[in-house]
């Protein structure tokens, strides 16, 4: 009822707003990684202490979810590979429930699921598990669900309930369960010293004072959704660990705003959508300051030239201004390896910003639910 909107119009809107405190509720006594963290109830509900054997046991990661859940997926990628060194497959749940694969009985499954209810990814896992792969690991939002109590291992995040069907705090949360996990996995393979270990956490504790700070970026986010409001079409560009972050960005832009959005790693342009690039089709641009920015910046030059108008997420550290065909809108400092989970921000609230500004029915759109609970 609008009694819990409390200031807000809409839930979606509350929920990009609970974001600090729903990472916070998701960090709470996360003093170290242990595999405590990722270890699943038994029948009796006895915690299970199963997961430093099944990490030390597994030599990839397969990932599998739908939706914002599978662009969680597409981060964590990244940081598994390059952090933990394990190799590591992302894929629709619907496409991977129907294909031949090649089993190999030592991959980790992990599901990600908002509401641990989804169709397809359950028949995803129950495939996987068919096919001999007995890890399986979720990271889910709901205690109760299916999913957990299918899969050996799980992460509950503490998003809270999420009654706007555009996810936002079940990503964030999702991307920080799934660091914890790629720490986790690192330890048990000798790839994370105490010191690193150190750093991570004090950066994870964090997050929630630097999210606020992206959170007061609204007003100028809402100047960006006046300009989006009266267009068609839109593409975002992100590369590395911050393209599914671009990916994420068009989803939610699609959702709740029925503007069409697709997103591209940025050398990609060169290979098709810069055909598309005019005056009328704003670029939105995911620009941390790390070391594939100057790749980017010569990125952003190309839709410059042919008259594109970039809306660009810059670093504080970076030097990055705004010009004539180039807006900018200043985010904290780099945020190293957790950067996705702040520049995600500002595009939740321009997609929300946006539809509202469209008139759209930002918590329920069209033909879209909560929860996909068939096929
Ligand atoms: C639906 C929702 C999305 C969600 C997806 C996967 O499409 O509208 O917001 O990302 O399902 O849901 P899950 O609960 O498995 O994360």
């Amino acid at each position: 009822g609008a009694a819990e909107l409390g200031p807000y119009r809409h839930y979606m809107q509350k929920e990009i707003f609970e974001q600090p405190r729903a990472v916070a509720d998701t960090l709470e006594g996360v003093q170290a990684i242990v595999p405590e963290l990722f270890d699943g109830l038994d029948a009796e509900g006895n915690t299970q202490t199963a997961a430093w054997r099944v990490f030390k046991e597994i030599d990839s990661v397969l990932i599998l979810a739908c939706g914002t859940s599978y662009y969680s997926g597409c981060t964590a990628k990244y940081w598994i590979e390059a952090i933990a060194g394990i190799p590591c497959n992302v894929e629709v749940a619907s496409e991977y429930r129907y294909r031949t694969s090649v089993p190999n009985p030592r991959t980790l499954v992990v599901t990600i699921s908002q509401s641990g209810e989804t169709a397809d990814t359950l028949a995803a896992l129950r495939h996987a598990q068919s096919l001999g792969m007995t890890h399986t690991l979720t990271v889910c939002n709901v205690a109760t669900s299916a999913m957990v109590r299918e899969c050996e291992l799980a992460y509950i995040t503490r998003a809270g309930v999420e009654i706007g069907v555009a996810s936002t705090k079940a990503f964030t949360t999702q991307l920080l369960g799934l660091f914890l996990l790629t720490l986790a996995l690192a330890q048990s393979k000798d790839r994370l010293t105490p010191e690193q270990e150190a750093k991570y956490l004090a950066s994870m504790r964090h997050l929630p004072v630097a999210l606020q700070s992206v959170l007061a970026l609204e007003p100028q986010v809402i100047s960006w959704a006046e300009d989006f409001a009266s267009k068609e079409n839109a593409l975002f560009l992100g590369r590395g660990m911050h393209y599914p972050i671009a990916l994420e960005g068009a989803l939610k832009l699609k959702e709740i705003s029925y503007i069409h959005a697709e997103a591209y790693p940025a050398g990609e342009l060169k290979h098709g959508p810069l055909a598309l690039v005019t005056s009328s089709m704003p670029v939105v641009t995911v620009a941390p300051h790390d070391e594939l920015l100057e790749k980017l910046k010569s990125n952003m030059q190309e839709v410059r030239a042919r008259g594109g108008v970039l809306y660009v997420l810059a670093d504080g550290d970076s030097q990055i201004e705004s010009e004539e065909g180039m807006h900018v809108i200043r985010m904290p400092e780099h945020y190293g390896a957790l950067s996705p989970i702040l520049h995600v921000v500002p595009l939740q609230l321009l997609a929300y910003h946006t539809a509202v500004a469209r008139g759209t029915d930002v918590d329920k759109p069209r033909n879209l639910a909560k929860s996909v609970t068939v096929e």
